[in-house]
């Protein structure tokens, strides 16, 4: 694989440009190509199955427009998917899970909350890991509704305030100091998030693991880019005016029938 070939990512929608700007900011020089798979959002609901067959999906397109490296930048595709894609393509993945590890290791009443799709909540690979966390009392909420008001640019919308009242209210009651944003759309919701929160809770997601785990596979197995180009390529299958809108109409956004 030639390491001026570009980064791919995908994400069942326009969340996963939370990841990309991660990747995008630490390492500059590489060209990235992002899909949103926005006509089949939100993949939170889908069976594992249905999950397997869109990634599987996403990944072929971005092989065939020659990418090096593919980043899952979906928890409910990572959870449910990764493990079948990486015994399916010779071409390195990464994957995001929810940052759990970070907020039990500095969580001091060792109750966490953790805001993500059904399908990543009930996955295998989850539900894993919290096994590893027995001594820490994990909040798990479903966050029903939030990706598909995102993916319909009503981000800031009454309704969007509601959810997430109804959402954080019974996490802080029971007392997290530490909410683990396992979706990757919502970062975007931070400052939203932020208003309701006491001060003292602290937000983690993984984007910004994710890119460093990204420049480590690049760099130990196949290669950072020695002709730096920043060129970043979006495609999307529906709705490009909302991933116009969240990347403030900066970079080129395609619509294509994928
Ligand atoms: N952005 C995705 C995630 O990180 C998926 C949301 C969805 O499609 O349900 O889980």
């Amino acid at each position: 694989m030639d390491n001026n070939q570009p980064i791919g990512i995908f994400d069942s929608g326009i969340g996963g440009t939370s990841i990309w700007k991660e990747i995008h900011n630490l390492l500059p020089n590489e060209k990235t190509i992002y899909l949103a798979d926005s006509k089949n959002a939100p993949y939170g609901q889908k069976s594992k199955r249905e999950i397997i067959g869109l990634s599987i999906k996403n990944t072929d397109l971005l092989l065939e427009m020659g990418c090096k490296l593919i980043v899952v930048a979906c928890n409910t595709a990572t959870t449910n998917a990764i493990r079948e894609l990486r015994e399916k393509y010779e071409v390195p993945f990464i994957g995001i899970e929810p940052a759990l590890k970070p907020a039990v290791a500095n969580s001091k009443t060792q109750i966490i909350g953790i805001l993500a799709t059904q399908g990543t909540l009930n996955s295998e690979l989850f539900n894993k890991t919290t096994e590893m966390f027995r001594n820490t009392k994990i909040v798990e909420q479903v966050g029903h509704g939030l990706v598909q008001l995102i993916e319909n640019g009503n981000m800031n919308s009454p309704e969007m305030t509601r959810l997430l009242h109804s959402y954080l209210i019974p996490m802080i009651e029971a007392d997290i100091d530490y909410l683990v944003l396992g979706c990757s759309h919502y970062p975007y919701l931070i400052p939203q998030i932020k208003n309701i929160l006491p001060q003292h809770i602290q937000i983690i997601d993984s984007g910004r693991a994710v890119a460093k785990q990204t420049q480590r596979i690049l760099k130990e197995q196949v290669g950072l880019s020695s002709t730096p180009s920043n060129e970043a390529v979006f495609y999307t299958n529906s709705n490009p005016k909302v991933l116009r809108g969240i990347l403030e109409n900066r970079y080129e956004v395609i619509e294509k029938d994928f």
